[in-house]
């Protein structure tokens, strides 16, 4: 579809001039004398740029101009003025006109104009598209859970993500928190604004804090330019503060007055700099704990515990492992164009009951590796990774095959039984390797054979 340009003049001959002249450069002109008209045109149809004259009867160009201002802020308007009115075009830029023409025009020039604002119109458009992608992606829908814990996290991103309050995400490591802070920026009044983030922890205290407030060009050496920091960079959108419990006690104190006063210098600079910032913070310490031992800042820890939100780790929300493991298996399944379908029941019973000590960011990584080795339709147990399969999980699932009412000691009984008697066919009946494959002595394991009337051959 061709790119659409609106443009409004009283003057029919100047509307037959510019419709030629455009429509000639391929673009879709729709020209209309009337400005009410026109406005009514804008709220129909999808225009790109808006070329209106400045003096009309009803409504003046300024009128239009403020009118796609408020109402459609991404659409370049270019201001035609009589030659030689300077005052009403710098008047038009300070409003926000995109550009200024004066007439009599040269074709060369409007024609330059015009394709620069078309230009910044396809760059506002893209940026539009990118954004709702961002918003997709990144958007409250993305945090897979349905236990009542995550239930209740979620309830929190919604609560949270109106205000301005600063909030403070806990949880062991990839439980998700850094999905819950894009969650909380992508929910928030302030989405179209920047996300910034930063690791505490991957940077030594003297270059975090230029990093975060930025330096002044020589204020230390190797400072050759200007450098904004990331509380600059933030303005207007969310700063994330990634390991905030990793935080040097001198970057305590200079993040405590950003956070009440919002205003901070630059590295070697004098000149207070504002900013409007939304800060969330995020810890796999306890941070409680650290207040307690003099190692965290405790105005600093209330100032960041305004909003809390504590990721419970996968072990204690295991109804939530099926529906991830079914989440990234599709992600990673249409990734590498595997057409598995999905875990045999047993695979999920495995997955479920196993303690994820690195959480989600280990389920999804079992998840990937399950995917990529597969060559079948279903993940069965057999493609777990051993670590999945071994010890708990295994005695776990060994013990859902015994009755619900047994005897425990005749039931240990016959399960040491078993276990002798399996070590000693698996060592071909010499008795030490027996013994040290069971981790005992040979004479306690002589002691057992006959307990057991198990003969040697
Ligand atoms: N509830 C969830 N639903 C879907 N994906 C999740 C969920 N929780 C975590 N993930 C995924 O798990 C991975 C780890 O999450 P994230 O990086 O947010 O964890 P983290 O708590 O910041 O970890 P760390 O403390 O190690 O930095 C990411 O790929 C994330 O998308
Ligand atoms: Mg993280």
């Amino acid at each position: 579809m061709a790119e659409q340009i609106l443009i409004i003049d009283d003057e029919k001959n100047y509307l037959l001039i510019l419709d030629a002249l455009l429509s000639d450069k391929g673009w879709n002109v729709t020209a209309l004398s009337d400005p009410e008209t026109a406005l009514d045109f804008l709220e129909e149809s999808e225009v790109d740029v808006v070329i209106t004259d400045m003096k009309m009867p009803k409504l003046s160009g300024r009128q239009v101009l403020e009118h796609v201002r408020r109402n459609y802020p991404h659409i370049p308007v270019l201001i035609m003025t009589a030659f030689g009115s300077i005052e009403a075009a710098v008047e038009a830029m300070k409003i926000g006109a995109f550009d200024y023409i004066a007439k009599p025009f040269s074709n060369d020039e409007l024609i330059l104009s015009v394709t620069k604002a078309m230009q910044f119109a396809s760059t506002q458009r893209q940026n539009r598209i990118l954004r709702e992608t961002l918003v997709e992606r990144y958007g409250r829908h993305n945090i897979i859970g349905r236990s009542r814990t995550m239930h209740r996290v979620l309830e929190m991103i919604d609560r949270a993500a109106p205000s301005k309050s600063t909030v403070l995400i806990t949880g062991e490591s990839g439980t998700g928190k850094e999905l819950v802070a894009r969650a909380i920026h992508f929910s928030s009044p302030r989405k179209d604004g920047p996300f910034i983030s930063v690791n505490c922890m991957a940077f030594n205290p003297g270059v975090l804090e230029s990093e975060l407030f930025g330096h002044e060009k020589g204020s230390f050496t190797g400072a050759v330019a200007r450098k904004r920091g990331r509380f600059e960079l933030a303005h207007g959108g969310t700063l994330f503060l990634d390991e905030i419990g990793e935080l040097s006690h001198d970057l305590q104190i200079k993040l405590l007055r950003v956070i009440q006063e919002r205003r901070f210098e630059r590295v070697g600079g004098v000149e207070p700099i504002e900013v409007d910032i939304r800060v969330v913070a995020a810890t796999n310490k306890d941070l409680q704990a650290a207040v307690a031992d003099g190692s965290f800042r405790e105005d600093l820890f209330y100032r960041l515990n305004v909003v809390r939100i504590e990721l419970p780790p996968l072990r204690e929300r295991r109804e939530d492992v099926p529906l991830l493991a079914a989440h990234f298996l599709d992600k990673y399944a249409t990734e590498n164009q595997k057409p598995i379908k999905g875990f045999s029941p047993e695979s999920i019973d495995y997955l479920s009951a196993f303690d994820w000590p690195g959480n989600v960011r280990q389920l999804e990584n079992v998840v990937e590796r399950c995917v990529v080795l597969s060559d079948t339709e279903t993940i069965g147990v057999e493609d777990l990774p051993p670590e999945i399969r071994d010890e708990e999980t295994q005695y776990k699932s060994a013990v859902d095959l015994l009755p619900a009412t047994i005897n425990l000691s005749e039931t240990l009984e016959k399960i040491e039984a078993a276990l002798v008697r399996r070590a000693l066919v698996r060592s071909n009946f010499v008795q030490v390797k027996a013994a040290e494959s069971l981790g005992v002595s040979k004479s306690l394991l002589q002691y057992k054979l006959k307990k057991y009337g198990l003969s040697v051959p």
